[in-house]
């Protein structure tokens, strides 16, 4: 098993694959979707008494295992690692997609640096987009055939410290715009009397998990690379608060820069791609901000993505024990196959599913839904159905704190996913702040509940065909030639 070099390494890691595009133009759009700072007592509360908790048991059962998701559910039931590989498609259907927004995020960057105007909906039609998906795809795949720590770690140690350094540099400048104070005020002013809307907690605890990337597969996959000395009650706590603070930098950064310049803060997803540019275009040394902005939004989509891929590919090296540079070769072409429909429903060649471009509609389907259907997952089959998990627990985070986790990962966390995603399924209501991709098009209760029923089917038949694969002569084979070839 590949090991960080250092605690700081697998921290950096874990901040890499957490802060991302999730931080710097979701959250502050959500936030603004949902009336600005009454959001912010939800979410705090989703990230500290959900996510959290739900973090470090991830990372504890990763440790203990020493394996991937795969690997994990079958050791509950031998059948079950048919949710891993469920899991395992959810992530890599998501990571197509975010992979076209990456690039999205370049795109920009390099207009800022060249000086050009463009408006949102002129670059998407273009082919830009698609190069720029497939850029961003092979950077990812390539940091990844690195391997642990000369790709992953090493890539996120020298990215999180520059994107966090931008970052405050950008906010530091942000507090010299006449529209600091109003800023301010809406990203923290609390409104106590929406805090009784459901939808609103929903659109908090959905925003919390994807944020932290937190229950599906990823922290357990880099928890198995993490020392026995890593304290991971610590480590946790480490990566939460920097993800927290580089989503309210990012606030910080916006509103002052919205409210400066007379634009509306609950812009969705046109906040990043069509209202900032507006404002940096007039702004004075606009150009420079906006190409720091696009940077770090584009380096910390990469390091996400980058979680991402690993996680399939630790899965693959291990079910059919292919080299890593193999596997990482084989799903990047398949996430270039897959996100190519994603990346040319915007362009000129407008692929759509059923009317919805196919980027929103996976966004809608898997995106929404697909995150708190793995995450309830992995909270009820680890206590549910493997009685070992209230003792391993302990040994790994120490009894007093497992006492605690234990039960909230038991009952609370899968209660409040069912509910929270009960009552999205059930509510018909389009409502921005419950989507990953806010601003995009709403698709429709029934088609959405469709949708995410027949992918996740296809996943499930699709799992089912890795895991007789397996368990086929050819791959008994491959192992046998592995074996010869190492001794
Ligand atoms: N946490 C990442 C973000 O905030 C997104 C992500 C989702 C990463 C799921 C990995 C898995 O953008």
């Amino acid at each position: 098993m590949e090991r960080w070099s250092s605690g700081a390494g697998f921290i950096l890691a874990a901040i890499g694959s957490a802060v991302g595009i999730g931080n710097i133009w979701r959250f502050p759009a959500v936030l603004g979707g949902n009336g600005g700072g009454a959001y912010l007592i939800p979410y705090l509360i989703a990230v500290f008494f959900c996510a959290l908790p739900l973090m470090i048991f991830e990372l504890a059962l990763g440790r203990h295992f020493q394996g991937t998701i795969v690997s994990a559910f079958r050791s509950v039931r031998h059948p079950f690692r048919v949710f891993g590989w469920m899991i395992c498609g959810i992530v890599f259907l998501i990571l197509s997609y975010y992979l076209v927004i990456a690039g999205w995020t370049l795109g920009y960057f390099f207009f800022a640096l060249s000086g050009e105007r463009i408006s949102f909906a002129d670059f998407s039609a273009g082919w830009l987009p698609v190069v720029l998906f497939a850029v961003t795809a092979l950077a990812t795949g390539i940091v990844v055939s690195g391997g642990v720590r000369k790709g992953i770690e090493r890539m996120s140690t020298l990215l999180i410290p520059v994107s966090v350094g931008t970052l405050i540099i950008l906010a530091l400048y942000c507090t010299t715009l006449p529209g600091f104070s109003r800023g301010m005020d809406f990203l923290f002013t609390p409104d106590f009397t929406v805090l009784g809307s459901p939808l609103l907690w929903g659109a908090a605890f959905g925003q919390a998990f994807f944020s932290l990337s937190v229950g599906m597969g990823i922290l357990l996959t880099y928890g198995a690379y993490a020392d026995r000395e890593q304290a991971i009650p610590a480590a946790s706590l480490i990566i939460t608060v920097a993800d927290l603070g580089v989503a309210l930098l990012s606030g910080i950064v916006i509103f002052p820069i919205v409210f400066s310049f007379g634009l509306a803060p609950a812009a969705g997803a046109e906040l990043a791609f069509t209202t900032l540019p507006q404002a940096f275009a007039v702004m004075p040394g606009g150009r420079v901000i906006a190409a720091a902005f696009f940077l770090v939004l584009f380096f910390a989509a990469l390091t996400s993505a980058i979680s991402m891929l690993e996680m399939s590919v630790a899965a693959l090296r291990e079910s059919f024990l292919w080299s890593r540079r193999r596997s990482a070769a084989v799903l990047t072409a398949a996430v270039l196959a897959t996100g190519l429909p994603s990346a040319l429903s915007y362009s000129a060649a407008d692929l759509r599913f059923d009317g919805i471009p196919v980027l929103d509609f996976l966004d809608e389907t898997i995106g929404t839904l697909g995150l708190p259907v793995a995450a309830i997952f992995l909270a009820i089959v680890f206590t549910w159905f493997f009685s070992p998990t209230r003792d391993l627990l302990a040994r790994e985070i120490g009894n007093g704190l497992a006492r605690i986790i234990y039960p909230l990962c038991t009952y609370i966390i899968p209660a409040v996913l069912i509910m929270t995603t009960a009552a999205r399924m059930a509510s018909g209501v389009d409502y921005p702040g419950l989507r990953n991709l806010p601003g995009s098009e709403f698709i429709g209760p029934l088609l959405q509940i469709e949708g995410i029923v027949i992918i996740i089917l296809l996943l499930l038949a699709a799992s089912v065909v890795a895991c007789r694969l397996g368990r086929c002569p050819l791959a008994g084979r491959l192992r046998t030639w592995r074996r010869r070839g190492n001794s």
